[in-house]
């Protein structure tokens, strides 16, 4: 769908922060600016429209930020304006409020012709009845999660798989000198390319993620045949998400206000604590939470999201309307803004990571890994690595 080319658009960031956001802000900005336009940042994501925080970006503003962590603008994970709770009623119940009408107003009080949404899933889901309404916008997918819909890659993501991969890393010493057992949790909500990625970056033996269910007992045969081997340690990465066959996820907290009311967390003390009760390892866990989410952007998420946020000024020029920038096989695409109804992109088992991992002896504890199959285990560990 094509619209006439806006004149002055308003640029928000949505959801969970992410390393890359200021990237997308300042590439966004830079290139309506030299095509002429007007650029105002919204405060807050969707809540900056709510209560009407908006304000006018210059070059100033956006100049020396690529490098930056989190985001100028502020976001929030919990203004979606068709939900929005304003309260609780005498019961103690969330009050809940449609409010998009107050968006609406904000938006022609500032002259704003044309949005660019910066976000996850829950940012695209908000964007649907502005864009049914006839607001022209624009989506651009971020996440440390790599799990929005349309995108092979979202920006965010690689920087938290470094902050992973340097966990793990630095892990390996100090277990090897215990001769432990070190479990390091990772975010991902209900995917597992973090734990899949940095796993394998930082040569996890064990990489448990929410899309293979696994059994604690394959695990700690992992764990033991490693120490058969006279291996003074064990790294596991795990993803939140993360569940045994049969089992459910470890939620650790419950936001009842937030559109997304589960926190995950827990699963890697839990798998530790199992190690500890089941082996003769000793095992520790570190759980990474939000540094995976701070800090600077590592130079391909800069990239990225510089070329995304140049596209979606493209975008609003040629009066494109409705689309989400995407990087599909390897180039910058737009596909139709993520249907929030699609769900969640996962890890699919034919995923080619996967197998490169177990062809590495890395167990995803779902199945008795090769070496320790029946007609292998005559052989004994060392024959199997002579
Ligand atoms: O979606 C990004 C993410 O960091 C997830 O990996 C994690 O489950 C969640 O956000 C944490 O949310 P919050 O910052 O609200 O605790």
């Amino acid at each position: 769908m094509t619209s006439v080319p806006p004149r002055r658009i308003g640029v928000l960031t949505g959801g969970g922060d992410c390393p890359g956001l200021n990237a997308v802000i300042r590439a966004v900005t830079k290139h309506a600016l030299q095509a002429g336009l007007d650029v105002h940042g919204i405060e807050d994501g969707f809540l900056g429209l709510i209560e009407d925080r908006v304000r006018e970006l210059r070059y100033d503003d956006v100049s020396g930020i690529l490098k930056l962590g989190g985001t100028i603008l502020g976001t929030s994970n919990k203004a979606n304006p068709a939900k929005f709770a304003t309260g609780y009623d005498a019961n103690g119940a969330v009050v809940w409020e449609d409010v998009t009408e107050r968006c609406f107003r904000t938006i022609e009080r500032h002259g704003l012709e044309a949005l660019v949404v910066i976000g996850g899933d829950g940012t695209m889901a908000c964007a649907q009845p502005f864009a049914a309404a006839g607001i022209p916008i624009i989506g651009v997918p971020k996440t440390i999660d790599n799990d929005v819909i349309g995108t092979d890659l979202t920006f965010g993501f690689q920087s938290a798989v470094e902050v992973a991969t340097e966990a793990l890393d630095r892990v390996h010493s100090t277990a090897e000198s215990h001769g432990r057992a070190l479990v390091v949790e990772v975010m991902g909500r209900n995917a597992g390319w973090i734990a899949l990625r940095a796993g394998v970056a930082g040569g996890a033996d064990v990489i448990l993620v929410p899309e293979i269910p696994f059994e604690i007992d394959r695990v700690v045969e992992q764990v033991e045949w490693r120490r058969s081997l006279g291996r003074r340690c064990t790294i596991l990465c795990v993803a939140e998400g993360a569940a045994p066959v049969g089992g459910e996820q470890i939620v650790h907290a419950l936001d009842p206000t937030s559109p997304d009311p589960v926190k995950l967390g827990g699963i890697g003390a839990w798998v530790a604590a199992q190690i500890d009760a089941r082996s003769e390892v000793e095992a520790r866990a570190v759980t990474l939470g939000h540094t995976q989410r701070g800090g600077s952007p590592v130079p391909g998420d800069r990239v990225l999201g510089t070329r995304f946020g140049a596209e979606a000024t493209r975008l609003l020029l040629e009066g494109e309307t409705g689309r989400m920038v995407a990087w599909v096989d390897g180039r910058v695409r737009d596909v139709p803004i993520t249907d929030p109804a699609a769900g969640q992109r996962t890890i699919q088992a034919d995923e080619p990571l996967l197998a490169a991992a177990r062809a590495c002896f890395t167990s995803f504890g779902d199945r008795p890994p090769a070496h320790l199959s029946e007609g292998k285990r005559g052989r004994g560990p060392q024959g199997l690595l002579r």
